[in-house]
């Protein structure tokens, strides 16, 4: 990440009250522009329906800016220097997969370090019918090299490797990771003159603890703001993690979901893979579900993504480490309506981890369950098995998390609300600092 001291977006004449300005799209493009140091180029010839389709997807792009707010990144190491020249390469196996046909699905799968379940979740896709006509990006939380062989194996579709450069995982003395004088568990920061916020309960932050919700927001901003190879998506893209099996109907079933969605269900934002309750394989009805937004197996487009950005600040601010926790508790609600999610009514991928994603890499506590017996398929699972002509059942009052809660904590340091806002802005502004 080059040094910039130039001029900035703050403004100090800007009136208080107008801490959120619509950043206007020619701004968006000048800067894309600028950044995109001739990776824009379109053919010469475009025809109207692609002229269409910029508008739509130029439109897509507004994005909302806090003038007040100046991103700033974590000065990188020599680790993540080269982590981050590696998510500059093209997709792996495009030879194999020259085309990716239109209506394809792009499927993020994020991961850390759990090789065992990871070899699962590769394997269950290797199974999925269709998946050659994909993208598999898989997002890594810091570098281990056992995760990184088994992405490199993947031989069944275009496979884009990145990794989160701002990781605390590949900080092991100044922050993200643990700095020196920072503060620890209980300490109080004015008696020990040590370093941070505590969160609502008292407690310092845990680089362990903070590097999902870090990973995440860095990982959705980065495959639909900040890639090369989605950059003029207009489609979903599906999001699973290390310990979701996932079954050979799964893309056929998301795909009819996502051509379903308009017509059968015009207030879903999204489709999901399984049941909100992860422990839930469906119903079994003939007819699709509407219920809350979940977090196995989620797909959405940019529009919904748009929205989803637009609420940064809420999202950062919030005293919560879980992303999902974040998003159902501030994020979902501020949209004014059910988040409903469209799903059929049997599971189409499997939550199968027994260890908390960060337990495992430590010695002191391994977590040995490997995943294996954790599924069953039947045959109504390897073929799509959802009808479209079936009804939408929706279900309106559901328990969970929601508007109210006021989070589980693990958050309150003002570091790591400060770079989960510069994650949200570092493809839009042109002057991000260097810590
Ligand atoms: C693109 O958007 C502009 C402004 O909204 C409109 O005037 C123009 O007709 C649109 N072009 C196409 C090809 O839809
Ligand atoms: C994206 O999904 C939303 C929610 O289903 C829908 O309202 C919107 O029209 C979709 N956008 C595009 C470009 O298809």
């Amino acid at each position: 990440m080059a040094l910039h001291h130039g001029a900035r977006l703050r403004s100090r004449a800007a009136p208080l009250l107008a801490v959120v300005v619509l950043a206007v799209l020619a701004l968006v493009s000048l800067l894309r522009a600028s950044h995109g140091g001739g990776r824009l180029a379109p053919p010469a010839a475009v025809s109207a329906a692609a002229a269409r389709n910029r508008n739509r997807t130029a439109a897509q792009r507004k994005i909302l800016l806090d003038p007040s707010f100046t991103p700033r990144l974590p000065r990188q190491g020599a680790l993540s220097l080269s982590l981050a020249r590696r998510n500059a390469l093209p997709p792996r196996n495009a030879a194999r997969f020259p085309s990716l046909p239109d209506g394809h699905l792009k499927i993020v799968l994020y991961v850390h370090n759990r090789p065992r379940y990871l070899r699962l979740v590769v394997d269950s896709l290797s199974r999925v019918d269709g998946i050659g006509e994909a993208l598999l990006v898989v997002s890594h939380d810091g570098y281990f090299p056992e995760m990184d062989e088994i992405v490199k194996g993947i031989a069944f579709c275009q496979v884009k490797q990145i990794f989160a450069p701002y990781s605390p995982h590949l900080f092991p003395d100044s922050f993200p990771g643990v700095a020196p004088g920072d503060c620890r568990d209980k300490d109080r920061a004015a008696e020990k003159r040590c370093r941070g916020e505590p969160d609502q309960y008292g407690n310092h932050r845990s680089p362990r603890i903070v590097s999902l919700k870090h990973h995440w927001w860095w990982m959705m901003n980065t495959v639909w703001d900040g890639m090369e190879e989605t950059r003029d998506f207009d489609g979903h893209i599906l999001f699973i993690e290390e310990d979701h099996y996932i079954f050979p109907n799964a893309y056929r079933n998301a795909q009819l979901l996502v051509d379903l969605k308009p017509k059968k269900c015009p207030q879903c934002y999204a489709v999901n893979l399984a049941p909100s309750d992860v422990k839930a394989k469906g119903e079994g009805w003939e007819s699709m579900v509407a219920e809350k937004m979940g977090n196995i197996g989620y797909a959405f487009n940019r529009t919904v993504w748009r929205k989803i950005h637009a609420k940064a600040k809420q999202f950062c601010d919030f005293d919560e480490y879980n992303w999902d926790i974040t998003m159902w508790a501030t994020v979902y609600p501020s949209f004014g309506a059910p988040v409903y999610s469209l799903r059929g009514p049997r599971r189409s991928a499997a939550h199968f981890g027994k260890c908390g994603l960060h337990q495992g890499q430590d010695s002191s506590s391994v977590c040995v369950d490997n995943g294996a017996g954790a599924i069953e398929l039947d045959a109504i699972d390897k073929v799509p098995n959802i009808k479209a002509d079936w009804p939408v059942h929706i279900i309106r009052k559901q328990p969970g998390y929601q508007a109210g809660f006021k989070g589980w904590g693990g958050w309150g340091d003002r570091r790591d609300r400060e770079l989960c806002l510069s994650f949200a802005y570092m493809y839009h502004v042109k002057d991000t600092l260097s810590a």
